[in-house]
């Protein structure tokens, strides 16, 4: 980690503390009530309707949508306390604090640490230390997790951007498996991401998380409040023992689980809100082409980037006219690549060590510093740490002339 990080990091941690995350009592008030905030609200917020600009929502929603749009951004900037279960570990106490550049629901430069342990070329998330997520804080020191001494794997994830994500969630799985088996040149493979869907139970294919870990924004919801903000929910019901000492867990844990409950009128929870606001969230506005932006276009083709960086696919059918087969211009085919040196060494079902998802390349002006770790400060470097299938492409690239550079660079720009 870089000083910049390491600072970053202790900001926030004061920041927490002086923001009234304050010490549990242990053993003291066992399942306590949790606060509750007002959750039905009968007169959300107005949204206006456009796509224009980062943070819209969806052009083409009718009036409930953009309701449940504003109920779910409110959720999604909601601040947890640890009255309200926030922990007992965490890694930060709202969505918005990890996904807010450009506009609520973007990427951040914040990281989250993963560990494991690498023996014989097979992959341990060394669950019962706590792995393979670290929860960077805690509500009282006595739970702080660290990084076990077993680990020699560890590895640090940028936060992602989450615009578009309802039409990415509406492209059909069978989209995804035929994106596999297309012939493609350059030694690229690609393999689907064969997952459980823990909402439903069903076999699905999953496409969010640099890993393509998970397939639907419900599902994502319940994993991100419990793994980074540690608030369970009815599909993730059990708490994280810090370090997986299921003792010092049950000392500290205060409120009964799942600890978010279903609003008695809307029948929904926190996970459900926020995942309503992430499925309308309009993708990234693009800008208008120039001519050396078009220029770029065809270097990108030209190279090989639209091998995986697929330029568009489409959704299925929806019974929400907005998301009822659209166009979605995301710049991936969604698919786990092996990425060689640039993997992130950290093996998460089904994914390899070294197999990354394609991430969409929409909104690249906003979500920098790039690649899973954000090592790469411009997207010149990004394409220039490309490796495994990828290392055809990035040695065209650094073939180019620094005008082609520039213009492939300008049309990324744009979109
Ligand atoms: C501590 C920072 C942090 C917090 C808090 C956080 N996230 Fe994230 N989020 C991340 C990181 C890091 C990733 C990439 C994770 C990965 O792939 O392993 C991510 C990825 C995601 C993705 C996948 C996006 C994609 O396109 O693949 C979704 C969806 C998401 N977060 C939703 C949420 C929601 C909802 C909340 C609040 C409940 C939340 N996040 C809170 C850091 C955070
Ligand atoms: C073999 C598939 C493949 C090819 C070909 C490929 N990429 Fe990528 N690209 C990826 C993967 C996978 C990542 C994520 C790697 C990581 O961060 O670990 C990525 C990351 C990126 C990123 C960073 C995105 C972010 O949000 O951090 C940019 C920019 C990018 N690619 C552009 C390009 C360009 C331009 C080309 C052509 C020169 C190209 N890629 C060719 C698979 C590919």
């Amino acid at each position: 980690m870089n000083p910049n990080l390491i600072a970053r990091s202790s900001l926030i941690a004061v920041a927490l503390l002086t923001a009234g995350v304050v010490m549990a009592q242990p053993q003291f008030h066992r399942f306590a009530e949790r606060a509750q905030r007002p959750r039905h609200n009968p007169d959300p917020p107005v949204v206006p309707a456009s796509g224009s600009v980062f943070g819209d929502p969806l052009p083409g929603l009718n009036a409930a949508q953009l309701a449940a749009f504003a109920v779910g951004k409110e959720e999604f900037e909601n601040v947890e306390t640890a009255d309200g279960g926030l922990g007992p570990i965490f890694n930060n106490n709202s969505c918005v604090a990890c996904h807010s550049s450009g506009a609520t629901g973007g990427a951040s430069d914040i990281l989250v640490t993963r560990f494991g342990r690498m023996v014989r070329g097979h992959f341990d998330p060394l669950a019962e230390k706590g792995g393979s997520l670290l929860q960077q804080f805690a509500i009282d020191p006595a739970v702080q997790e660290v990084i076990p001494p077993e680990a020699n794997v560890i590895a640090h994830r940028q936060s992602t951007p989450l615009f578009g994500l309802g039409l990415i969630e509406a492209i059909p799985d069978d989209a995804i498996r035929q994106n596999a088996r297309r012939q493609k040149p350059d030694g690229v493979a690609g393999r689907v991401s064969e997952i459980v869907d823990i909402t439903t139970g069903q076999q699905r294919v999953g496409r969010f998380g640099w890993k393509a870990q998970l397939a639907s924004l419900l599902a994502f919801a319940g994993d991100a409040y419990l793994n980074e903000m540690g608030i369970t929910s009815r599909f993730f019901p059990v708490e994280n023992a810090p370090n997986g000492n299921t003792a010092l867990l049950a000392a500290f844990d205060r409120f009964a689980d799942p600890e978010d409950e279903l609003d008695p009128v809307t029948e929904k929870g926190d996970i459900d809100a926020a995942a309503d606001f992430m499925r309308f969230l309009a993708p990234p506005p693009r800008l208008p082409l120039t001519q050396s932006g078009r220029a770029g276009e065809m270097v990108f083709g030209q190279v090989g980037c639209a091998v995986c960086h697929q330029p568009t696919m489409m959704t299925g059918r929806s019974p929400i006219a907005a998301l009822d087969r659209k166009p979605v211009n995301l710049f991936s085919d969604l698919l786990l690549h092996d990425m060689g040196a640039l993997g992130d060494g950290i093996g998460q079902e089904p994914a390899g060590p070294r197999e990354m998802k394609t991430p969409p390349l929409w909104g690249l002006r906003a979500s920098g510093p790039y690649l899973h770790d954000g090592r790469a400060a411009t997207v010149d470097e990004a394409i220039r740490g490309h490796d495994g299938e990828g290392a055809m492409a990035r040695e065209r690239y650094n073939r180019l002339s620094p005008q082609q550079r520039r213009q492939l660079i300008e049309f990324l720009n744009t979109r």
